[in-house]
């Protein structure tokens, strides 16, 4: 059975439930039950992924399948698809899952439930406080885009996250962009819908922006586009 979500207390409200008014509410709101079971893989994973953002979901899995570790944390995992398809190395990875929002935390957990991964439950941008030095990957595919602020600011989140990996551990992922990558009219109207509805926050990502966050921080990088999207791959 997946483990009942482990709150972080780092800040978020009580049960389960982030207040309208907290920074990190428009990005995680939308990953009700409902669009979480239904929804998302049809609509995200087989379509937008391909046809909006020109990056094929399989792309997105083969950079997990490139990376992951049998001790691997994956920051955001939605419903868990990329989890559910992956072949991990081990024949019984431990696995963690963290999310500020409980019912992404459930389905994700009820996908691998197989492999009994611990959930916890906590917001990318308060402090995190696990301990240093515990994983071997860390996966953050899709999430920075949904976060608020700029990508100087919202480069706070590979501070949180790169100090949590073991020494030639991954940190890798994706994330749309607006600025610096190829846009369809069909991109272009999402992310300003996305954008208006606060369920995206990435306006003014761009692909030089996070370039320049990663030079700043780290020595030993991939960064690539496809379509609208970045994919990374961050070794400490
Ligand atoms: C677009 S989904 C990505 C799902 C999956 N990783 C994928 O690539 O399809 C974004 C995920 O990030 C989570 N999320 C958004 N803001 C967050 C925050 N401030 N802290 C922790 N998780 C957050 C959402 O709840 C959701 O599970």
């Amino acid at each position: 059975m997946p483990s009942t979500p482990r709150s972080q207390n780092n800040g978020h409200s009580h049960e389960g439930r982030l207040d309208a008014d907290d920074p990190a509410h428009a990005g995680q709101a939308a990953y009700t039950p409902f669009f979480l079971r239904h929804v998302y893989d049809p609509l995200v994973i087989r379509f937008q992924n391909r046809v909006t953002w020109r990056c094929p979901s399989k792309i997105i899995r083969a950079l997990y399948q490139g990376n992951v570790s049998g001790l691997h944390l994956d920051v955001g995992p939605g419903t868990g698809w990329y989890l559910r398809k992956c072949r991990f190395p081990d024949a019984n990875p431990r696995i963690y899952l963290l999310d500020v929002n409980s019912d992404a935390l459930h389905r994700a957990a009820a996908r691998i439930a197989h492999h009994h991964p611990q959930c916890i439950r906590a917001d990318l941008l308060k402090p995190l406080t696990l301990r240093p030095g515990q994983f071997d990957s860390i996966a953050l595919a899709h999430v920075l885009h949904c976060l608020p602020g700029s990508i100087p600011e919202k480069a706070q989140v590979l501070d949180r996250l790169a100090p949590l990996l073991r020494p030639g551990g991954t940190l890798f992922g994706s994330t749309i962009l607006s600025r610096g990558v190829p846009q369809t009219r069909l991109s272009r109207s999402q992310l300003d819908y996305m954008n208006k509805m606060g369920v995206f926050s990435n306006e003014d990502d761009s692909l030089e922006d996070l370039k320049d966050a990663l030079d700043q921080r780290f020595s030993d990088y991939l960064l690539r586009t496809r379509g609208s999207i970045a994919l990374f791959a961050i070794t400490v």
